[in-house]
């Protein structure tokens, strides 16, 4: 597992697993303990994915196993935008701490760019300072919200957990975060299984010649551009597929390929659109 300095030292892992849809407790539980036996180490959730307390259960049950340390693990979470406000930051982080049964978080992430989310950074600030989170950042931050928010906070974040896959690259966005010290996380890194990208003839044609699938090319294609991905699969034997992805990287003729692929937008979220605005601002974290 190669792994990225933050900022402040922290090291992220490059790869992760996500719970995002994972509504079912048990599968959910049962889906996180398959990742860690595959080798997976750091664990995406969110308040506002209703399952904390699974993820939490599954990681207590493999510590408790002796099979990893809590230091071994990274965990992230996020703050939902019903809780994006300086009141109540706090007590939402509380909260999803006591959901996953840690005692820390690793990276808390402002979930959407939307509600007072600069009063929740400061909460988040205290919080960090007090060693309650080893890392600070955000989600889904256009450019232009990224920088001003690095301008106006004591602690800048840390983390832009957006879309980036092979058909959404975000190139400009890439170079903006790197100019601010903000280091990229991907999510859906494939694009959800949308655009039918299991059988896209160049990632197909391009693994082949490193005899890799195309999952674990579009994976490889995000690290390779120092890019930490979150990616989800219930199957375990994808799960191994897409850890096994450390002994190869593409060559720039490739990347160039891939270039090819790049749509310029989302097909996923479009972020401009104000509906996604409001869809997400009807939507409830803990408070569900
Ligand atoms: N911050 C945010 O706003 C935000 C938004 C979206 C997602 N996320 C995070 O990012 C994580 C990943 O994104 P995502 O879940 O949207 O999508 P994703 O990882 O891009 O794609 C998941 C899909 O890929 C399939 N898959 C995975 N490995 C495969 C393989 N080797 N071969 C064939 N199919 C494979 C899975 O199906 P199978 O189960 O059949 O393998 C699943 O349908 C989420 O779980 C969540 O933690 C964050």
């Amino acid at each position: 597992m190669e792994t990225i300095a933050l900022r402040n030292g922290v090291e992220m892992p490059l790869l992760g697993y996500g719970v995002l849809q994972m509504k079912e407790p048990r599968q959910c539980e049962k889906c996180v303990q398959a990742a860690l036996e595959s080798g997976y180490r750091m664990f995406d959730t969110a308040a506002s994915y209703g399952n904390e307390e699974p993820v939490g259960r599954a990681l207590k049950k493999y510590m408790d196993e002796g099979k990893v340390r809590r230091e071994e693990l990274f965990v992230i979470t996020k703050l939902w935008i019903d809780d994006a406000r300086e009141d109540s930051a706090g007590k939402a982080f509380e909260t999803s701490l006591a959901k996953l049964g840690l005692d820390y978080i690793d990276l808390y992430l402002v979930h959407q760019p939307y509600g007072d989310y600069y009063g929740a950074w400061r909460a988040m600030e205290k919080l960090y300072e007090e060693g309650r989170i080893r890392a600070l950042g955000v989600s889904n931050f256009s450019p232009e919200r990224l920088v001003d928010l690095c301008m106006n906070s004591h602690i800048p974040p840390m983390v832009d957990q957006v879309e980036l896959h092979p058909f959404y690259h975000q190139e400009q966005a890439l170079h903006i975060m790197r100019e601010l010290g903000v280091q990229p996380q991907a999510w859906a890194p494939l694009c959800e299984g949308l655009r039918n990208i299991f059988s896209n003839k160049v990632l197909e044609k391009i693994g082949k010649k490193y005899g890799r699938s195309v999952a674990q090319t579009a994976l490889r294609w995000n690290i390779d551009r120092q890019v930490s991905v979150v990616t989800r699969s219930s199957i375990p034997e994808h799960m191994r597929e897409d850890f096994d992805i450390w002994d190869f990287s593409l060559s720039d003729g490739d990347r160039k390929l891939i270039s090819g692929l790049d749509l310029g937008y989302s097909e996923i979220l479009d972020y401009g659109n104000p509906c996604i605005a409001r869809m997400f601002l009807s939507k409830k974290g803990h408070s569900r």
